[in-house]
Order: structure tokens, then sequence, then C-alpha cells
């Protein structure tokens, strides 16, 4: 019997990232061929000329540099069509001076919103909430965050969960909260008595107890 794909699907955490062949500002974009071995965050807004997306768009514009910097490109989405898109960002030119030049998905029908579990019905029935998925070079979903449509979302804690990421898949550790670059991490705790004993008598570690200690990144990463 053939399976219907769910009106509401909601990819999660630790998901392939579902592919999609998709009309945006800059042509068509299928997700499994863009960027390769790069990472790729995804976010949607509700609409085209409304306030709160004007200041966040602009806001992933000016930091497509430091996006790029770290290996990752942007992919915007909203349920308008691509004509709205195109006048929106000639707009926003004109009166702003910033070029919101990456691809911003035309999803007039919801394929790619529905896919990605972007339409919170509660919220709104015809408008996408505020996504944002972060996507790895081997396409699995790494971090997910909602916003309502009245919250603009925070640009230092998007590229803060990034650069997070990013950390946490080049050592051996995991980051404490509110943790940024530069700072101590934590060392996994010990799986054994063995791993326990030297962890109590390592004089490096900076220890609450032996379940919980932070090393600078550079010996973590020596580990
Ligand atoms: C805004 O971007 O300002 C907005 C969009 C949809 C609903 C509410 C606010």
């Amino acid at each position: 019997m053939e399976t219907q794909t769910p009106i509401l699907s909601m990819p999660r955490i630790g998901d392939q990232a579902p592919d999609f062949t998709a009309n945006t500002t800059l042509g068509p974009l299928t997700l499994s061929d863009y960027g390769k071995d790069s990472w790729v965050i995804m976010f949607s807004h509700p609409a085209d000329f409304t306030p709160v997306c004007t200041t966040e768009l602009t806001g992933f514009a000016k930091e497509k540099d430091w996006f790029e910097q770290h290996n990752t490109k942007l992919i915007g989405l909203s349920i308008d069509s691509v004509h709205s898109h195109l006048a929106w960002v000639n707009n926003v030119r004109e009166k702003t001076g910033v070029y919101m030049d990456f691809p911003i998905i035309a999803d007039l029908d919801m394929k790619v919103a529905q896919l990605y579990g972007m339409l919170h019905p509660g919220e709104s029935e015809t408008a996408a909430v505020r996504a944002v998925f972060f996507i790895d070079p081997q396409r699995t979903i790494r971090l997910i965050m909602y916003y309502p449509l009245n919250v603009g979302r925070n640009m230092q804690e998007i590229k803060r969960v990034l650069e997070a990421l990013q950390t946490t898949d080049s050592c051996n550790c995991a980051l404490p909260l509110n943790w940024t670059e530069g700072e101590k991490v934590i060392v996994p705790p010990p799986k054994n008595l063995q791993e326990m004993e030297e962890r109590i008598a390592d004089p490096q570690l900076e220890k609450v107890d032996f379940y919980l200690a932070m090393k600078p990144l550079e010996k973590a990463q020596a580990v």
C-alpha cells in the first residue's frame, strides 16, 4: 500500500535533512546539491514586507561573510512568490542599503514548509513560523529553533550555536551553559573506575567534581 506523506511532518535533531528542490531568488535549488561539504542554515520567515522579518533577514545578510568564513550557506524561505521576494529584496536594498542576496525559497505550495514542520497551525494556518534548521555537511539536522510570529530571533545565539556545533565536532567535549568561542569546554565524564581515578589525579583539569571537569579547548583537543 502506498504511504502518504503526512501533511505536518516534523524533522527532528539527528534526522537526515529531507531533500527538496525549490524555486528561489537565485533560481532552482536542490538541498542535496547546495553547498556540498558546507553547513546550511535554513530559516523561514512569516511574510515579505513585514517589519520583524525585515530586521531578521537584513541581519542574516549583514552576517553573510561571517557565515561563509564558518563554511555555512544560508537559505531563507517564506510562503510568498518569487516576485514578492524580488520586490522586497530590492525595496530593502533601496531603503537600507542591505542586499539580501542569499537564496530565499518561494514556497507558494508550502511543500518545503510542510516537509520541515514550519507550519504551526495554532500560530498561523498560512504563514511559516520563524524556524531555523542547522544542517551539517553530511546533511544531518543538528539543531532546530522555533520562534513565534511576533518575536524576532537572536543573531548572537544563531552564531553561538553554530560555533558550538562546529566545536563539538572537532573535539571530544561538551559545552556548558552560555558557552562562547574561546571559553573552557567540558571533558566527557569518565566511563569506568580507571578513568575516574585518572580524572581525579589530573592537575590540568578545572574540576567541580570528577564528573564535571573543564579544560581549555586546545587541551581538550589534545585528549
Ligand atoms: C513581522 O515580521 O513583523 C510579522 C510577520 C507576521 C506576523 C507578525 C509580524
